[in-house]
């Protein structure tokens, strides 16, 4: 069985820097045509210089023969200026910024402690019609993981929207059927980004039998009743719901630790497992949607010209369980089922 889609696109990936960004770059720019490149770095990303200079060692680390557009954003401090704001709007290479609530995840500590603290930069950032992207979790110490999320909305993010209604944001990587159905409800401004492995895993995964370390990842996958939900939402070709992989390499040195870092690399496998979770819903007609067109619409960006085409093959596709990083492994997401469907060709 063969299936063409537009070529896709990841809005929301993790590149890192240095010899990272050289070995996982390809993994991404080889499926898919733009990506939407998340500014935790060390230091973040938080100007549009800074953001030019980053976009420059990414396009380096592409295939010369490969077109890929990788679309960058700032990370929102409290320090963040209108000036800036400014900046990034007219740079054109620019094209969201990044709420971190401090201390939520990896490389947020230079994140957002008081959020209406920034509401005058997000009001200007509306202004200037540029995209809010949130880390959508509270960090509170009382508040249980499992919580954090659906506390953000009520807490944080719906007061926020109700201040600032003409901010266009993108909730990212939502786990929750509370966060499925506040972007349903919503009436106009608000999307959400869909992990692979949030629509492939559940928290028992994670947990049973043994603790595994490289499905540790923020927000932390949940209850299967969650997965279900998140299936349900990237299946019904509802445009407010697209894919974003989240792909975040960690060196297995950093993930199989006494305190392990948070995220999975699955920009290699992203495809495969997409039409395998599609097709057991008979939704592979909706694939295209979820991963190559709405996305585009909400940012206001032209669809890929080229095609990519996966086929459905008769024994399960074998991804290399690692990949090389200078003298470091990282590790591939396993998808814990097989997976049938592989990319054929992208052109
Ligand atoms: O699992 C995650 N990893 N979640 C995030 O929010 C950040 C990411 C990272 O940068 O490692
Ligand atoms: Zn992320």
């Amino acid at each position: 069985m063969k299936l063409i889609i537009t070529q896709p696109n990841d809005y929301h990936v993790h590149f890192r820097d240095g010899d990272m960004l050289k070995s996982v770059v390809p993994h991404t720019s080889g499926h898919f045509g733009k990506a939407i490149v998340m500014p935790n770095l060390v230091p973040p990303v938080v100007n549009a210089e800074m953001a030019s200079a980053y976009k420059d060692r990414i396009m380096a680390a592409v295939g010369a023969d490969v077109d890929f557009q990788p679309l960058m954003t700032l990370y929102l401090t409290e320090e963040t200026t209108k000036e800036d704001i400014d900046l990034a709007a007219e740079s054109g290479c620019v094209h969201a910024v990044k709420l971190y609530p401090a201390g939520a995840t990896t490389n947020s500590q230079s994140g957002v402690r008081d959020v209406t603290k920034v509401y005058p930069i997000l009001e200007h950032m509306a202004k200037r019609g540029l995209i809010l992207c949130v880390h959508g979790e509270v960090t509170d110490h009382e508040i249980d993981i499992f919580d954090r999320e659906a506390v953000f909305i009520e807490k944080i993010l719906a007061p926020l929207r109700e201040k600032i209604p003409d901010l266009k944001i993108v909730m990212e990587h939502i786990t929750t059927k509370n966060g499925r159905d506040y972007v349903q409800q919503s009436t106009k401004n608000l999307a959400a980004t869909i992990t692979t492995h949030h629509l492939m895993i559940n928290r028992n995964h994670m947990l049973v039998g043994g603790i595994k370390p490289h499905y540790y990842c923020l927000p932390i996958v949940k209850r299967e009743e969650h997965r279900l939900a998140l299936v349900e939402a990237a299946i019904s070709a509802d445009p407010r719901f697209f894919l974003g992989t989240d792909t975040a390499p960690h060196v297995d040195g950093h993930k199989e630790n006494a305190c392990g870092c948070a995220g999975v690399f699955n920009a290699m496998n992203t495809m495969s497992c997409l039409a395998e979770v599609f097709d057991e819903h008979d939704a592979l007609d909706k694939l295209e949607a979820f991963a190559a067109l709405n996305g585009d619409l909400y940012y206001g960006l032209p669809h890929n010209q080229k095609k990519m085409s996966l086929i459905k093959k008769e024994k399960a596709v074998v991804f290399p369980e690692k990949i090389q990083v200078a003298d470091e492994c990282v590790t591939v997401f396993d998808p814990v089922r097989p997976l049938y469907w592989n990319v054929e060709d992208v052109g």
